[in-house]
């Protein structure tokens, strides 16, 4: 087993594959500034995992700071150096990631995503650790040209976010070109939501969020009085966007199995997409939903929303090859497990202390 850094690990994706990862016998080191979560949700990852108070060093030891301080990060690598338990591999999803923010706030995008995944990079060059997951996202595909998506489509991201990721990849690429040392798997996630089945960890995004699945559970708890469905006259068979979904506890097996093959390997560059290959519209996930709570939700058709494409799915047969993984749960587990998590945390991890 392993000693994994994993960056951002308090965040909604990053603390589910905390959970599998251990599950899975590793050993981590979370850092998180928690600009965007909160240090409950690792204590939530303890308690799933049955992980005790005399454990905790051991398997997960969890550190507060920012990826834009190399001292920071410097200081990890160095400490597990000096106690003989090096760093195997890097797993990074520490990062801002609202498309409509990047907009607003391009600099500060391309500081945290570009300029800090460079220092992460630069420190671990330093100590001679080799091995790196970074997360990508399908928006580096932009408007495609054909679907579903194959990874050789052209990047064509066309917004700041979708930038930010594109030039990593282009920095990792550059990388393992200078280096053959280097094992790099650049994971392109499609649309990940979902929760633990537990409901003890799932999504909660700083102020108003913007995605459908947080918004149509609010819609259900009360908490929002109705969803706006942007664009009833799409080219799709219901009219509405199409998307693939995918359930955040595959996506975390994924994450381990990307590791687990770049721990096997001397040499590699890997992007893979992290999908289901299958596409559910808005209107399909609205009733997927009402089916799980047993409740109709308030919705309307609005108008388009800018940047949206019509269609979005993976072909996911790479990851497939390559790793033997693919998706196991369906959209109503996506819709169940979140549910589980809105009725158990009506306020995210605002109120809970553990
Ligand atoms: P998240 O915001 O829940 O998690 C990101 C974590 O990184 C948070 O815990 C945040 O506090 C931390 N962080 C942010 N800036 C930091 C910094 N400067 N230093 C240290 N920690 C910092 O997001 P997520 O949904 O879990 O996404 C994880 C990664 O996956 C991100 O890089 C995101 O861009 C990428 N991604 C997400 C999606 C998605 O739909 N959720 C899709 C594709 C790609
Ligand atoms: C968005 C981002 C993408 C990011 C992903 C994270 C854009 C253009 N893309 O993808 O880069 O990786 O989030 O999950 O922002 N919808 C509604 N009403 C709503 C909200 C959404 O109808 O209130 C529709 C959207 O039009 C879309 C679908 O639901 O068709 C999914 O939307 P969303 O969850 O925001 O994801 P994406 O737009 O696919």
């Amino acid at each position: 087993m392993a000693r994994i850094l994993i960056t951002g690990g308090a965040g909604f994706i990053g603390s589910h594959t905390c959970v599998v990862l251990i599950e899975a016998g590793h050993d981590l080191l979370v850092f998180d500034s928690y600009i965007n979560s909160s240090p409950i949700a690792l204590k939530r990852v303890c308690k799933i995992t049955g992980i005790s108070a005399i454990e905790v060093n051991q398997r997960i030891q969890i550190i507060k700071g920012d990826i834009s301080n190399k001292s920071n990060l410097d200081e990890i690598f160095k400490k597990a150096k000096e106690e003989k338990r090096e760093i195997q591999a890097v797993i990074h999803f520490a990062g801002l990631k609202s498309v409509n923010e990047s907009i607003k706030r391009p600099l500060a995008y391309w500081d945290t995503n570009v300029n800090g995944t460079a220092n992460l990079l630069l420190t671990m060059e330093s100590y001679e650790c080799k091995r790196f997951i970074f997360s990508s996202s399908a928006t580096i595909y932009g408007k495609p040209k054909s679907i579903p998506i194959v990874e050789t489509e052209k990047i064509n991201p066309i917004n700041p976010y979708g930038n930010t990721k594109a030039t990593v990849e282009k920095i990792l690429l550059d990388l393992s070109r200078s280096d053959a040392e280097w094992c790099i798997a650049s994971l392109r996630y499609f649309n990940p939501v979902g929760a633990h089945p537990s409901g003890l960890i799932g999504e909660d995004p700083n102020g108003e969020p913007n995605n459908l699945f947080p918004i149509v559970s609010k819609v259900a708890i009360g908490h929002k009085d109705i969803l706006e469905v942007f664009g009833g006259d799409w080219p799709t068979k219901d009219k509405t966007c199409i998307r693939d979904y995918i359930h955040v506890m595959d996506l975390a097996e994924g994450h381990l199995e990307a590791l687990n093959y770049l721990l096997r390997k001397k040499s590699e560059f890997l992007t893979l997409n992290l999908g289901s290959g299958k596409g559910h519209s808005v209107l399909e996930v609205v009733k997927s939903f009402e089916d799980t709570i047993g409740e109709k939700i308030n919705y309307k058709i609005v108008g388009r929303r800018p940047g949206d494409t019509a269609k979005t799915i993976a072909d996911p047969t790479q990851a497939k090859k390559i790793l033997g993984w693919e998706t196991r749960r369906t959209i109503l587990d996506m819709c169940s497990d979140s549910w589980a998590w809105q009725t158990a945390n009506p306020n995210g991890y605002k109120t809970g202390t553990t």
